[in-house]
């Protein structure tokens, strides 16, 4: 590989230097070709743009690979506790068996949320979205915890997002059907805690079924990272300028709620339900994501970066039916979704485009089945996406040479005129 790459510019040449990750992808370093040439790059939505340098998560869109820190997927998901994988992408490496225990009882000893903070949840309308609760809490916290300066503030705060995150998404549900708040306890484990806060009511015992814990685990590891999604990348602007762990986590969480990103676990199990009312047609709403005129697209379908298979979705396509046998489950959604992929990945259409089912195709399936609530799913990929966010978040703030994050644009408004008085106009 060429150490530059030449740019012929109104006939002059510049020469940009190339750099080469671990995995042999190929950059052309531009950061000082407006310097040099005073032109830009122009690249909208940002498919051809490296933000950054990290060594958080590598994936391979053409082969279908995606590796935190190194470790493939499919064996994390197969393997790995939750509050393990936060540690790897936080802390770069697996933790040792006392690390993995500390680690695990500080998430969990740090779950409670300021009493306080219970007041807020008054201020909402039953009818708030948990993606809407769940941000404003989340920026909330850099109320409590303002000291955010010191490496050991700093790992202090992280540690207290995580176990308090599941808290507050827990009491977003049950203020949304009026139960109780249920606290968590230390004899719990990070997902046991969750799925106690949320499904538990005082008045009966509540007892966690192995298999929807070992779901949720699944689906949270298969969430937590996803390198410069449109979520992690606000994030790491947001950071960018300095803006504190709290504050960059909840601009995170907005920016994942739409429909196009995290919002499209939510959006897919609405689709089933629309196709299952209007008699199960999926080949009619195949037709339909044709006509660019309809507007409508098979939701939990197509990725940015993903043009062979998404890893995620044939692992969660497995789960689905597993989890759901085991629970004794039917749920005809599952039957119309494997038939919609099956149509679609036949279609021409689908196949031009390289379009595959992706994460949120088969995840709300399996939410559903484990009877989280439809409103509740982007919230639980906020949930699993955190670890992810927090060492993007941690990696800008400490590479060397950071900046503010600020592009640039080409200007395409009216060019200079002169001010026109009100009884002019
Ligand atoms: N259904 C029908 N057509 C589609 C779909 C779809 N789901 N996705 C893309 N296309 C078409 C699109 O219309 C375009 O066609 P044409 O070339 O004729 O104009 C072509 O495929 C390329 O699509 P694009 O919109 O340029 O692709 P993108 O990389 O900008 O968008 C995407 C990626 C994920 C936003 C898009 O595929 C999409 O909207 N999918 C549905 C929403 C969804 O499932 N989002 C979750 C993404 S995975 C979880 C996450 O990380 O957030």
């Amino acid at each position: 590989m060429a150490n530059n790459a030449r740019l012929v510019l109104d006939g002059k040449e510049t020469d940009l230097p190339v750099g080469v990750g671990s995995e042999g992808e190929v950059g052309i370093d531009i950061s000082r070709l407006r310097a040099q040439t005073g032109a830009i790059t122009l690249d909208p939505s940002f498919a051809n743009t490296g933000a950054c340098e990290s060594a958080i998560t590598f994936i391979d869109g053409e082969k279908g690979i995606l590796r935190y820190r190194g470790y493939d997927i499919a064996e994390l998901a197969e393997h790995a506790s939750f509050p393990e994988v936060c540690y790897l992408l936080i802390h770069g490496r697996l933790p040792t068996r006392a690390e993995r225990e500390d680690y695990r009882t500080r998430l969990t000893r740090h779950s409670l949320v300021h009493e306080d903070m219970k007041k807020f949840f008054e201020g909402f309308p039953p009818s708030a979205h948990p993606m809407a609760i769940l941000s404003a809490m989340i920026a909330s916290l850099s109320a409590y915890y303002p000291e955010q300066e010191t490496p050991e503030e700093i790992e202090l705060n992280i540690v207290r997002l995580l176990a308090k995150a599941k808290t507050l998404a827990a009491f977003s549900y049950k203020k949304s059907i009026g139960q109780p708040f249920i606290y968590p306890r230390n004899d719990h484990s990070y997902l046991e805690n969750f799925l106690l806060m949320m499904f538990a009511v005082p008045s009966e015992p509540y007892q966690v079924e192995p298999v929807v814990r070992s779901a949720l685990n699944k689906l949270l590891i298969l969430h937590a990272d996803h390198e410069q999604n449109c979520s992690t990348t606000t994030v790491r602007t947001v950071g960018s300028g300095g803006a504190n762990l709290f504050a960059s986590i909840s601009a995170g969480i907005c920016a994942l709620w739409g429909p196009l990103h995290g919002g499209a676990n939510q959006a897919v199990i609405e689709m089933l339900e629309l196709i299952r009312r209007d008699g199960a047609n999926y080949r009619k709403y195949v037709e339909l994501t044709k006509s660019k005129d309809a507007g409508f697209k098979l939701m939990g379908f197509g990725h940015r970066v993903y043009k062979n298979f998404d890893p995620r979705a044939r692992i969660l396509k497995r789960a689905a039916d597993e989890v759901l046998a085991k629970l004794g489950v039917d749920d005809p959604l599952l039957e119309i979704a494997k038939r919609l992929e099956e149509v679609a990945l036949a279609d021409d259409y689908f196949v031009e485009r390289k379009l595959y089912p992706n994460v949120d195709f088969y995840s709300g399936i399996l939410y559903r089945a484990m009877g989280i609530p439809t409103n509740m799913f982007t919230v639980m990929f906020a949930l699993g996406r955190l670890p992810g966010w927090i060492a993007h978040w941690l990696e800008q703030r400490n590479a060397p040479g950071a900046r503010i994050s600020r592009p640039r644009q080409i200007y395409t408004g009216e060019t200079a005129r002169p001010w026109v008085p009100l009884d002019e106009r």
